[in-house]
């Protein structure tokens, strides 16, 4: 993680190797901008009328000051049009400039301070106590620059590469440093998570077990304060996990129940809680997947991996909310003990199930998380999941869908969606799907049928039967957890999920 610091100086005066300055679409050097260009003897103007900077999202553009001013380069970021500007465009942003300046090899960066006519439309109150926009160019620079590298060997000899080190925020007046620092200290927290989040992700299968899974948690909840408890197989044996113990039955791994509890609301509210599933890997089991892309299936546990980042994030807040978060871990393997098509499961709600494919194992073992979440008489239940394939089909990369039982949850969800930039897409879940997964020997089957139809549905249809009278979404993140780089991610590991359930957890009502 890069250090940021935040300085009341000026810009021009300010010693760096690259000065990164946000600017909205334009064809001529406004505010602030003008006045730098003149110093820079119209470069920046020029390129605006040549149409090689337009301010366009995401558009970068990177000037050799030739000693104009006290930074060695400018780099102009585009956030887009002024009119349509929010933190969620401006943390991108942030994050393209980043990337930029790293490629251009500068270890020191920094960022001038908003033009006044961005930071309203931010809608940046001078009250608050801290700068939302410093927080999201913060969290922009943090988590473009994050890399996993932890499986790399360095040759002795090899060319260490150029690393952004540090970065500073420039503030206009000394009054605005206060809340730029907290801005920026609330960006470290929640791209810490974010990144913890990515690792998890990261790491291959023979890593990344359950039991490696619940270490990390236990580690995690130590250092932040929270309540850990993992719950081993004997134990569930005696619980009746039936569903959960089944799917790790084929694994020589021992399923986890990972449990977390942070308690930052009143004594006595009802906490909010967050159930993520936790296959460190998915070979299908018996039902075996193909071989092509099976590797990504490390990934698996990517909702177990964005609850426990989530929950490092709320304690690093300190939320005014309790939170509990519940991830079933286990390994989908084939093997001689594994479960079987055909093989019927008791679920810990008593329900029984009959396993019709045993690679849709990511609603069985959420199946007794929901029903165990039951018992921390939660408000809100929200549970995300890499449950599906079919979600690509509709989504693609581009957002996580919707299911529940709560229009209002559902909804801030969302809009948290909306804000972060980790959007969500409902689904509908009539109840004729929920009749298309009842079995003929069993209460349930745990999938529909032979033909794959609104599967992603049909797996929100089946987690529904598990859930009473709670509101309850399920998000199912199978697109999204993983995907092509973005300004503020990398290739893979995308870390959804934390900065959404956090959002999520701000606002709750
Ligand atoms: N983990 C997979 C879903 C998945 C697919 C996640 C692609 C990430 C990328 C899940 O356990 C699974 O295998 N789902 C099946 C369900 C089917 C058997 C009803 C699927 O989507 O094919
Ligand atoms: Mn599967
Ligand atoms: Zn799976």
């Amino acid at each position: 993680m890069i250090k940021i610091n935040v300085k009341h100086e000026n810009r021009v005066t300010h010693k760096t190797e690259c000065l990164i300055v946000f600017c909205a679409e334009t064809a001529k050097p406004e505010g602030d901008l003008k006045k730098t260009d003149s110093l820079l003897k119209g470069a920046v103007a020029r390129a605006m009328k040549d149409k090689r900077f337009e301010g366009k999202l995401n558009q970068t553009l990177l000037i050799d000051t030739l000693g104009t001013v006290a930074a060695n380069h400018i780099l102009l970021a585009g956030v887009g049009k002024k009119e349509e500007l929010n933190l969620n465009k401006l943390f991108q942003a942030s994050g393209s400039a980043a990337k930029r300046a790293e490629k251009a090899k500068c270890k020191k960066i920094a960022c001038a301070p908003l033009d006044s006519s961005l930071s309203k439309k931010l809608g940046a109150k001078k009250s608050s106590a801290y700068d939302p926009a410093s927080q999201a160019v913060a969290e922009g620079l943090h988590l473009s620059l994050y890399r996993f590298e932890v499986y790399k060997t360095k040759k002795k000899g090899d060319p260490e590469p150029v690393r952004v080190k540090d970065a500073v925020l420039l503030a206009a007046s000394a009054g605005a440093a206060a809340g730029m620092k907290r801005g920026a200290g609330r960006a470290k927290i929640v791209a810490d998570a974010t990144a913890f989040t990515r690792d998890l992700q990261c790491h291959p299968g023979n890593t990344a077990t359950p039991s490696f899974l619940a270490r990390q948690a236990q580690a995690m909840a130590k250092s932040a304060g929270l309540k850990c408890r993992i719950v081993s197989p004997p134990e569930m044996q005696k619980l009746g996990m039936g569903a959960l113990l089944g799917v790790g039955r084929g694994s020589a791994e021992p399923s986890k129940l990972i449990l977390l509890e942070y308690s930052g609301g009143k004594k006595g509210q009802a906490p909010v809680a967050l159930v993520g599933k936790g296959i460190t890997f998915d070979t299908g089991g018996i039902s075996l997947k193909p071989p092509p892309n099976m590797h990504e299936m490390k990934m698996d546990m990517s909702g177990g991996a964005a609850v426990i980042g989530a929950l490092q994030a709320v304690a690093g807040l300190k939320l005014p909310v309790n939170v509990v978060g519940i991830i079933p871990a286990a390994e989908n393997m084939p093997g001689s003990r594994a479960i079987k098509p055909g093989d019927i499961l008791t679920s810990l709600s008593g329900k029984t199930i009959e396993v019709l494919n045993t690679d849709a194992e990511g609603r069985l073992v959420l199946s007794d998380a929901l029903t165990y979440a039951a018992r921390f008489k939660p408000r809100a239940i929200v549970d995300l999941a890499t449950l599906t394939g079919a979600v690509l089909h509709c989504l693609g990369h581009h957002a996580s869908a919707v299911v529940g039982s709560d229009q209002d949850l559902m909804d801030q969800l969302i809009q948290s969606g909306e804000k972060t930039g980790e959007r969500v897409w409902q689904l509908p879940l009539w109840e004729e799907y929920e009749s298309a997964i009842k079995s003929d020997v069993a209460d349930l089957k745990n999938i529909a049928g032979p033909a794959v139809m609104a599967g992603t549905i049909m797996g929100g249809a089946f987690l529904k039967a598990f859930v009473d009278d709670v509101p309850w979404a399920h998000v199912d993140i199978a697109g999204v957890a993983w995907g092509d780089e973005k300004p503020c991610a990398p290739k893979g590991a995308s870390g959804y999920g934390v900065r959404l359930l956090v959002n999520f957890l701000e606002n709750a009502r």
